[in-house]
């Protein structure tokens, strides 16, 4: 299978992590993709329409998208109990999008940052975006706190790879002091192989 992959998406690495924890590394090959929004690459576009990152191609059905739809594939792919049933699983998918919420907002600020050009960029705009994000993470220290002590999920993957995007391009931003229960569990978390393997380069 082929992955669209860029180290430094955190949608990316979710999905490079759920590879890690259920020993299916081998199943792909990575294709190093530069995301330019006013110029996608050719061969992603053709892939999946919306021109987003990650993207699984496999040899045995269509192009699948985005980190969820691929992340649950592969979960099911190996039979890894990523995604538990019952009442537990509408509190990890809940979990999962409000990581993946954490994520959008912090990837729109660096885009705002980056690819904007200087003149047309808000103050206002990004702030609203990190307040989106720092409303999700506090939900996650008031909410989630005794779901993340709990067995290996989605949810646990996707909080860890959102928080360590903030950290990675936003670090001037101290989420930790407001909530220290989730800093604490994020400080033993990333020190799993899976989040040692696929940390971001440096930016
Ligand atoms: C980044 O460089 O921050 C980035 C790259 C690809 C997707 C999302 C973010």
């Amino acid at each position: 299978m082929k992955l669209y992959h860029s180290p430094a998406s955190p949608f990316v690495r979710k999905v490079m992590v759920v590879l890690h924890e259920t020993g299916q590394l081998d199943a792909v090959q990575l294709q190093d993709t530069t995301l330019i929004p006013m110029a996608p690459p050719a061969d992603l576009a053709a892939s999946n329409p919306l021109s987003k990152i990650p993207a699984l191609e496999r040899p045995d059905g269509p192009t699948i998208y985005d980190s969820r739809v691929i992340c649950a594939y592969l979960d099911d792919r190996a039979r890894a109990g990523l995604y538990p049933g019952g009442a537990a699983r509408w509190s990890t998918l809940t979990l999962e999008a409000t990581a993946d919420g954490i994520m959008e907002a912090a990837v729109l600020m660096t885009y705002e940052a980056r690819v904007r050009p200087e003149e047309k960029r808000s103050a206002e705009w990004v702030e609203a975006q990190w307040s989106k994000a720092a409303r999700a993470i506090a939900a996650i220290e008031a909410r989630w706190m005794s779901h993340l002590q709990g067995p290996l999920d989605i949810g646990h993957i996707a909080v860890a790879c959102a928080l360590g995007y903030v950290d990675f391009r936003h670090g001037v931003r101290d989420w930790r002091t407001e909530n220290p229960a989730l800093a604490d569990w994020f400080a033993l978390f990333e020190s799993r192989p899976a989040m040692v393997a696929t940390r971001p380069p440096a930016a």
